[in-house]
């Protein structure tokens, strides 16, 4: 009797425990954090699974310091690795803003920098100091390539003072005004802030005066700009071009909030960028009526570019009921897209505590198309004050992976809130791109990469060749999640 009972609890505890291994999916792969269902789909985070970082201080090529490139990246197209012993590589490709501008914008030519890394994920729940966290992604700087206008003149960082009317040759790649450093400088203005790798070696850039998208060729000079509908255009009260950013426009994008956001569907090459909150016809002038912004989408065949779609997408708010405004965007499929809106918050930010910085999903499958309607007119905004227009209905947006999630923090040294020390998460998370995991048992799933603008913050910081001190040192911080997406179409 004694003994049967022995061995019946033995079978038990084996049964549970199997089960509990089981709902872990394998004793070494990792656990499921929470998952949210959008349009019937069920997407599912599963933590936290590296970090990697580039110091403050680190210099690249030129002599600059490395700082910003967080603001856009991508995977380098070919270069995505499944290794056999759980170690995965590629080159990120990443883009800075406009140099270091705490103090004023300067003359900082566009660049581009290729980082090799290893991933190396990490699923346990035990908690890794936070030099051994680094281990799971290692980051290897390889080089740093400088970006031309036209006719192999430099770009500038400078805030736009001058305009270049659009060529009126036929088929011209050029079909808008652009900006440019004033009117005895005709060179093009750049402040970017997302990226697409073509397979061809070029890219699409997105920047926030213009707020633009151009090509880059795979030679790194600007040879195509897509056509911005007139609401976005800023403009002052009589209807001048008004590319600064040190001011707001009376319509069209509001300073420093331009396309953030950047991404393409694979399949069908269509580009999608989006405005990093509302126009200010649309209620962009404040943070409390900000959150209608505008995703956009384009066809491009050679020099001949379209507005192809346009839906309003309502971005998430605080308690307080102010914007979480929007810094990235990721094609996943299906009219499915990732967001990533956050606060300002942590690390080089306002506050050490964040409060929200999400990499959210929305779907625009019911969402109104309103281009080519009276809304692509300043004269008609979609949210007058921030009220949408009883006429629209906008994409249906659900929060999914919280970046400030203390317990997957501390699995890697990290933490948010008090103290402000490296380890406190930085504030300004600005970019997603997303890679297969080619694990058979999970088909769907993939890794989701994502960056921090440091803004340059070093004490030994090197600009256009003069050192400057920041006062505090700012990491370029990367983190890593695995996620499944089930019916993503993405190539890699
Ligand atoms: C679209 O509308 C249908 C019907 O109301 C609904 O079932 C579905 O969840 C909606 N999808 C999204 C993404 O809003
Ligand atoms: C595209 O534009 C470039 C630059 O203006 C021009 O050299 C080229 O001929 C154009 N291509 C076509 C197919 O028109
Ligand atoms: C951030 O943390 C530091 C301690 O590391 C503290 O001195 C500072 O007051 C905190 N800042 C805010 C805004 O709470």
């Amino acid at each position: 009797m004694v003994h049967l009972s022995t061995t019946f609890f033995t079978l038990l505890i084996t049964v549970l425990s199997s089960q509990l291994v089981g709902t872990k999916e394998t004793a070494t792969g990792p656990s499921v954090v929470n998952s949210v269902t959008l349009d019937g789909v069920t997407y599912i985070n599963k933590g936290l699974v590296a970090f990697g970082l580039i110091p403050s201080d680190f210099r690249e090529s030129t002599g600059d310091t490395l700082g910003g490139i967080g603001s856009a990246i991508a995977l380098k197209p070919n270069t995505w690795t499944i290794g056999g012993s759980g170690q995965f590589t590629g080159t990120f490709i990443v883009h800075p803003d406009r140099g270091y501008n705490v103090e004023e914008t300067i003359n900082y030519q566009a660049r581009h920098h290729e980082i090799d890394f290893t991933l190396t994920p990490y699923y346990d729940s035990n908690k890794l100091s936070f030099s051994s966290a680094q281990k799971t992604l290692v980051l290897e700087y390889k080089k740093t390539v400088l970006e031309f206008d036209v006719g192999q003149k430099t770009t500038s960082g400078l805030d736009p003072e001058g305009v270049r009317m659009p060529s009126q040759a036929i088929n011209s790649p050029f079909p808008g005004p652009l900006p440019v450093v004033s009117a005895t400088d005709n060179r093009l203005t750049l402040d970017v802030e997302g990226i697409i790798a073509n397979a061809d070696g070029s890219f699409w850039i997105s920047d926030e005066y213009a707020p633009g998208i151009y090509r880059i060729s795979s030679t790194s000079a600007v040879v195509q700009a897509l056509p911005i509908p007139d609401a976005i255009i800023p403009r002052d009260k009589d209807g001048n071009l008004f590319f600064t950013s040190d001011d707001d426009p009376e319509t069209g994008r509001a300073g420093n909030q331009g396309f953030e956001g950047l991404t393409i569907d694979p399949t069908t090459g269509r580009i999608y960028a989006m405005l990093q909150a509302a126009t200010i016809q649309d209620g962009g002038d404040d943070k409390s009526t900000s959150r209608y912004t505008r995703l956009l989408a384009f066809d491009v065949q050679g020099n001949q570019s379209t507005l192809a779609g346009e839906w309003v997408v309502p971005l998430p708010l605080s308690p307080k009921d102010n914007t979480e405004t929007c810094n990235e965007i990721a094609f996943v499929g299906n009219g499915v897209f990732f967001a990533l809106s956050r606060d300002g918050d942590g690390r080089g930010g306002d506050d050490n505590n964040s409060k929200y910085k999400n990499a959210d999903l929305f779907s625009i499958r019911n969402a109104t198309d309103i281009h080519g309607t009276k809304f692509d007119s300043p004269a008609h905004p979609i949210a007058s004050n921030g009220k949408l227009d009883s006429s629209i209905t906008p994409a249906t947006y659900v929060p999914f992976i919280s970046f400030v999630d203390d317990d997957q923090l501390a699995r890697f040294g990290l933490h948010n809130g008090s103290p402000d020390d490296e380890t406190l998460l930085d504030a300004k998370w600005e970019s997603l791109t997303l890679a297969p995991v080619g694990d058979a048992s999970f088909p769907d799933d993939y890794f989701l990469f994502t960056a921090a603008d440091n803004d340059f913050l070093s004490t030994h910081g090197f600009s256009l060749g003069e050192p400057f001190d920041a006062e505090i040192d700012v990491d370029n911080q990367f983190l890593v999640f695995r996620v499944t997406l089930p019916g993503a179409v993405l190539k890699q």
